[in-house]
């Protein structure tokens, strides 16, 4: 079968790493994106199915790597309407894409622990999802179109992302360096949710290499994944072994050890990822090393 993939969301934080993931290990890659559709990525506005399914048509991909998303929890919460658009309608017309062209072409579609409630850590992929927002809501949703669609497609939850950042409020996680390098101001930061900060790199060697095996045997891998970075972190944790790591003070770095206001969500969703190790998939970085060979990108980016 040809390593053809098509990457949706290919201008986003983990898009970028995903395109470099796969044009590495020989695949041919084509990227998608709307409003940053500069270089080789092909603008295509994934809410507009005849469009959408002329470029499926057109390049024939054998793996479909859907990472296009409204991601946002607050901006979701605002704009229910045009976030079921986008991650709920574009994941639709991919996944009957990939039925009608089944076992040729394939779906991975990238979802959040978001969808749990984080109540009783640490999830498996068989555990039963109850998301506390309308982000939770809609990429659950989402999952389910693209499972009812397509049977075989494959479902991947990741926590939250950081990676090379072209500016630092791309990711939550490096958004905090910002409040950090102020340090005329207090910096409050949210010591009560746990999260599992993981890299965009190892989020990319797994889905390439789901996509590796699945071009083996579509029985091979299916259903619902869950990838995770190692460390349990609050923002706070992360905050100040950012400074720390980058010789930058934290003494104006406060520990808030209230709920965060906004959009509720879950105090602990670590995602159990033994499915993904039993077969032989996986890369888990450190925080601390991730933060660390990103040092110089996130640092050029303090204002
Ligand atoms: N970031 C996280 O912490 C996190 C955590 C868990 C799960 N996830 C999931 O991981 C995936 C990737 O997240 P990310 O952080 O890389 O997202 P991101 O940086 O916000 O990128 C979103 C991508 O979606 C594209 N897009 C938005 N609307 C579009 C439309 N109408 N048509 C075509 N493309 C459109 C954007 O293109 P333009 O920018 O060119 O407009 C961009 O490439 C998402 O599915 C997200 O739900 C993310």
């Amino acid at each position: 079968m040809s390593k053809k993939v098509l990457i949706t969301g290919a201008s986003g934080l983990l898009g970028r790493s995903l395109v470099r993931q796969f044009e590495s290990n020989g695949w041919e890659v084509l990227g998608t994106a709307f409003s940053r559709a500069t270089g080789s990525l092909r603008k295509v506005d994934l809410r507009d199915e005849t469009s959408t399914n002329r470029l499926l048509d057109d390049f024939s991909p054998s793996i479909i790597v859907h990472s296009a998303a409204e991601r946002r929890p607050d901006v979701v919460e605002r704009n229910e309407t045009e976030t079921t658009r986008i991650n709920v309608d574009a994941t639709t017309t991919l996944a009957k894409y990939t039925a009608k062209h089944a076992p040729r072409t394939s779906t991975i579609y990238l979802s959040t622990d978001y969808v749990f409630d984080g109540t009783h850590p640490p999830y498996a992929p068989t555990d039963e999802p109850n998301p506390l927002n309308k982000y939770g809501i809609s990429k659950l949703a989402s999952e389910r179109a693209a499972q009812r669609h397509d049977p075989s497609a494959i479902v991947l939850r990741v926590p939250v992302l950081y990676g090379r950042v072209e500016t630092l409020a791309e990711s939550a996680v490096t958004v905090l360096l910002d409040a950090v390098a102020r340090v005329k101001k207090p910096a409050v930061m949210s010591d009560y949710e746990r999260r599992y900060p993981t890299s965009v790199d190892d989020v990319a060697v797994v889905c390439r290499q789901i996509a590796d095996k699945r071009l083996v045997g579509s029985d091979s891998v299916r259903g619902v994944y869950h990838w995770s970075g190692p460390d349990e972190m609050t923002k706070y944790d992360m905050a100040v072994e950012m400074a720390k790591l980058f010789d930058l003070p934290a003494e104006h770095v406060v520990a808030n050890k209230e709920p965060s206001k906004g959009a509720p969500r879950p105090y602990n969703s670590q995602l159990d990822t033994s499915r993904l190790e039993e077969l032989g998939i996986g890369q888990k970085t450190s925080f601390r090393d991730g933060i660390l060979s990103l040092k110089e990108n996130l640092l050029s980016k303090l204002g």
